[in-house]
């Protein structure tokens, strides 16, 4: 077991709550919106509360930081851990029935990417997965008759097939329009659905590609945040063997974070097309 161990069951538990969650609730807004300005479903405010409630039965937790809370809550004053996390990624996907997810950065020492020991993602679709990136290899779990059986450990490849470009061509810059098009001139494939939990899993296990939520003129710091997206992605495919950098081409895990709501522009993707977005948008 390693240290972690209670974590991961804690995510597992939880993982398996919202899937039955998404299953029998009901797909409706609520009448609230969370500090991003995004109006919450009813099953964010669900999940939510079923991660923080496993959460708090782990004494080595000290605080947890959702997308869904306004602050940062301690749950142990005595804890080590910090642990942010989105509870579900992609939400307005539900109700059309596509794939959605849950993203957790784990964190010793405080919030800035530097601190973090691992990065968990669940993905909700006609499977249950698990993904976990912790001590140097990132594992895939599927779930099957009751328990999450580990699979072959993911990799990424030098160069991809797969573009995954989010936000809207009218709010890009002419430099990253450039990349955008270079890569379908070299035959890359559109693949984005809106959810990064599933656009960032189908790139890690097809074995590569580009996926990019630039700087736009409508939200010039992107729209992902930091902690409970940009991060924890960002270890992962650094440890899959690929890279994560921002929009000066620095790697994602060298930025601060000063508030647990703050996002970033971010390139995530094997190292053939992170070298290229280095090239034709990073330059400044
Ligand atoms: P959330 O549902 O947690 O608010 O996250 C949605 C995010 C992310 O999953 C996705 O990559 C992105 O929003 C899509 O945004 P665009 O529609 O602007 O591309
Ligand atoms: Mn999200
Ligand atoms: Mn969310």
């Amino acid at each position: 077991m390693t240290s972690l161990e209670p974590i991961f069951e804690a995510i597992k538990t939880s993982a398996f709550r919202i899937h039955e969650a998404i299953t029998n609730e009901d797909t409706d807004y609520s009448a609230q919106s969370n500090q991003s300005g995004d109006i919450q479903l009813k099953l964010d405010i669900i999940s939510d509360l079923i991660i923080a409630e496993e959460f708090s039965k782990l004494p080595v937790i000290k605080t947890i930081a959702s997308e869904e809370k306004e602050e940062a809550e301690t749950l142990h004053p005595d804890g080590q851990l910090l642990i942010a996390y989105d509870p579900l990624d992609g939400s307005s996907l539900i109700d059309v029935n596509l794939s959605v997810g849950s993203i957790f950065g784990i964190y010793d020492g405080g919030w800035d990417a530097q601190n973090m020991i691992a990065a968990v993602y669940v993905v909700y679709g006609p499977r249950l997965e698990m993904v976990t990136a912790y001590h140097e290899s990132v594992r895939h779990y599927i779930y099957r008759h009751g328990r999450f059986k580990e699979m072959e450990l993911i990799k990424l490849n030098e160069k991809g097939k797969l573009n995954a470009p989010g936000s809207t061509q009218n709010c890009w810059s002419s430099e990253h329009k450039a990349l955008i098009e270079e890569l379908f001139d070299e035959g890359y494939r559109l693949r984005y659905s809106g959810g990064m939990v599933p656009d960032l899993h189908q790139i890690l296990l097809k074995g590569g590609g580009l996926f990019s939520y630039p700087a736009t003129s409508d939200r010039p710091n992107g729209k992902l945040r930091k902690l409970f997206e940009v991060f924890p992605f960002a270890f992962i495919y650094e440890l899959a063997g690929g890279e994560a950098i921002g929009a000066k081409g620095e790697r994602l895990m060298e930025l601060p974070c000063s508030e647990p709501h703050e996002s970033a522009p971010c390139y995530f993707g094997s190292k053939y097309e992170i070298a290229k977005a280095k090239d034709v948008c990073c330059k400044q």
